[in-house]
């Protein structure tokens, strides 16, 4: 044998070896490799899905796989979705941790809740505030009975009534701005106080600037969540993938929320909270979250937080609040947006919705006379109606529906009929499919609120069961949504108050299909209606 032909044979070697490995193993013996594949390219290449998602159609298209291939499909190689029940409680139910994926939504530099990847040290951190955001203190808090009295009242409202009676009223106004100024307003005063909360409503010119920032980011996410070594490889080389200037806009969001805290902190440890005779000031989850890291400071090195949250207490903190009042204000206003578009082409339903509205008492009808107070919330959660239009709108236009990246747990586990799935695959569902659901609800591309009305779709108790467990707008498991309680209330708040008191109507909706991706709002970001105040002759 000749001394050139070594060489020659060990590249054989390697090339049949590389095939096995990229090719061969993948694609016929992996345990992956029984999972139908969304294109065929998915054992081999991460490609398709990563085209996929830079063109914003990964919803769409998972969806139309699930549907060709059933409740388990293959991504790419290390990659699967699922859209069934039975995934759903392995992957989120089952407690699968989270991954890099999440890692963009660090403030400071350093996790908020949400961005933490493993479940010990989440749960540390979930159980220090999920009290305050249960439905019990929810419904019963004075602080933010008091803070939604005033943003409805004393800003909402009057807003609303000066373009009903303003001669431009025909012009109509964006709602989706002044909604999401609404739900800013609502979460920030929940975080820090109506004081040191945002005056959003009021302050038109800053919450442009405010809004505008926020949204220049989110174009920016594809690579460093869906290519994250690369990225920072470029970024070493000096190559930003991202534009500087959304940097810059963090950094400002950053500053504008730890200014916030700051004043906040001041607030609480100047003694003053505790004199101010305001409920409306308390700052409920700043609180909170500072008594609770402080007690898990006293337990030291036994903490499982010692080497996290406890080492950039202060950060972490206000890591936490840029997520809460970033979670907190666009999913909300997105829901508020498509709740009001549905029911102003069903006047109808409107009247309806009122009739219902005003049976709460005291109501939320606006009268020069009588004190503007709260309904219970109890009786306002108690209403059919509202519910129906609001889970409907929950559904149809999830405003998550995207997917939930989680990874399968060391050393394997089963999802479906599949076994042996390795440990670190990624694996996720997304609510787009899961609402879609044809055998769950029927002809699920319409908006019907009966869906949820059980004294009229005459559905079994079988069908109701299956429609509530496929609801999945606030995910599920120990990573679901902390702030669902709080947004169901804050939606049926803003609903009664303004449906008790004006009909609305579109004046153009232009690009209001949702778009396709994690967080999604209408494609125009926009949506104009006009408000008519309804002057009932009878009170
Ligand atoms: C209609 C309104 C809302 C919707 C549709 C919604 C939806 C969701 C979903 C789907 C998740 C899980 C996401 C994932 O794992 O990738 C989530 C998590 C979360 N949401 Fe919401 N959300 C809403 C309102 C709020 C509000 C008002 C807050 C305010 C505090 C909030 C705070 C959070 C937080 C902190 C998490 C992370 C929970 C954890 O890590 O355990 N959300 N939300
Ligand atoms: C809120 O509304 C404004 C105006 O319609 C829009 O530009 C902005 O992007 C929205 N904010 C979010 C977080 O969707
Ligand atoms: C924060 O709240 C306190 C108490 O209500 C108030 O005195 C202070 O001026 C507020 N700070 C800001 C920046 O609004
Ligand atoms: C609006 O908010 C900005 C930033 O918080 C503040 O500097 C400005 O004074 C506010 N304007 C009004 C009219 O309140």
């Amino acid at each position: 044998m000749s001394l050139l032909s070594i060489p020659i044979l060990a590249s054989i070697a390697i090339l049949i070896a590389a095939i096995y490995k990229f090719i061969v193993y993948p694609t016929l013996i992996s345990p992956l490799s029984k999972i139908p594949n969304a294109h065929w390219s998915t054992p081999i290449s991460p490609i398709w899905i990563l085209w996929t998602r830079y063109q914003c159609q990964e919803n769409r298209k998972l969806h139309a796989a699930h549907l060709k291939h059933g409740p388990v499909v293959r991504l790419a190689p290390n990659e699967l979705s699922v859209n069934d029940i039975g995934g759903l409680r392995t992957v989120y139910a089952g407690g699968f941790e989270k991954g890099q994926w999440y890692s963009i939504f660090d403030n400071y530099g350093v996790p908020c809740m949400f961005s933490t990847w493993h479940s010990r040290t989440h749960s540390a951190r979930k159980r220090m505030i999920s009290n305050i955001y249960s439905k019990s203190i929810i419904h019963s808090s004075p602080a933010l009975a008091e803070q939604a009295r005033v943003i409805l009242y004393e800003r909402l409202l009057p807003i609303v009534t000066s373009t009903a009676d303003s001669a431009r009223s025909s012009d109509g106004v964006d709602v989706h701005d002044l909604w999401n100024a609404t739900t800013m307003d609502f979460i920030t005063a929940y975080l820090f106080g109506l004081k040191n909360g945002s005056n959003f409503l009021q302050n038109e010119s800053y919450r442009r600037h405010w809004f505008q920032l926020y949204h220049s980011r989110k174009t920016y996410t594809f690579f460093p969540q869906e290519l994250p070594r690369s990225s920072q490889f470029f970024k070493r080389l000096g190559i930003n993938l991202t534009p500087t200037w959304v940097d810059d806009a963090n950094q400002e969001l950053e500053a504008w929320t730890k200014d916030r805290c700051d004043h906040t902190s001041g607030f609480i440890n100047g003694g003053f909270a505790a004199k101010d005779s305001d409920p409306a000031n308390e700052p409920v989850v700043f609180t909170t979250l500072l008594s609770g890291i402080e007690k898990e400071q006293k337990k030291g090195s036994e903490s499982v937080l010692n080497d996290t949250t406890l080492r950039f207490p202060e950060l972490s903190i206000a890591s936490e609040m840029i997520d809460h009042l970033a979670a907190g204000h666009e999913t909300s206003g997105i829901t508020m947006t498509y709740l009001s578009w549905q029911v102003s082409q069903d006047l109808a339903l409107q009247d309806d919705l009122r009739a219902e509205l005003l049976t709460l008492s005291p109501n939320m009808l606006l009268s020069a006379s009588s004190k503007q107070s709260i309904p219970s919330s109890k009786d306002l959660d108690n209403l059919p109606l509202l519910h129906a239009v609001l889970m409907e709108t929950l559904r149809l236009r999830a405003a998550i529906p995207g997917g939930q990246p989680r990874m399968t747990p060391y050393p394997s586990c089963t999802l479906g009929k599949f076994t042996e799935i390795p440990g670190g695959v990624r694996v996720g569902a997304q609510a787009h499919s899961v609402h879609r659901n044809a055998q769950v609800y029927p002809d699920p591309e319409k908006w019907d609120h009966k869906r949820w009305l059980d004294t009229e779709n005459g559905y079994s108790e079988e069908q109701r069961r299956e429609r509530d467990r496929h609801f999945w707008a606030f995910s599920s498991g120990g990573r679901m949504c902390i702030g669902s309680n709080f947004a169901m209330h804050e939606l049926k708040l803003i609903v009664a108050a303004v449906y008790s008191n004006f009909r609305t109507y579109i004046v153009k909706d232009e690009g209001i299909e949702q778009t396709d991706g994690y967080t999604c709002g209408p494609a125009s970001n926009k949506l104009f209606l006009r408000f008519e105040r309804i002057i009932d002759h009878s009170s």
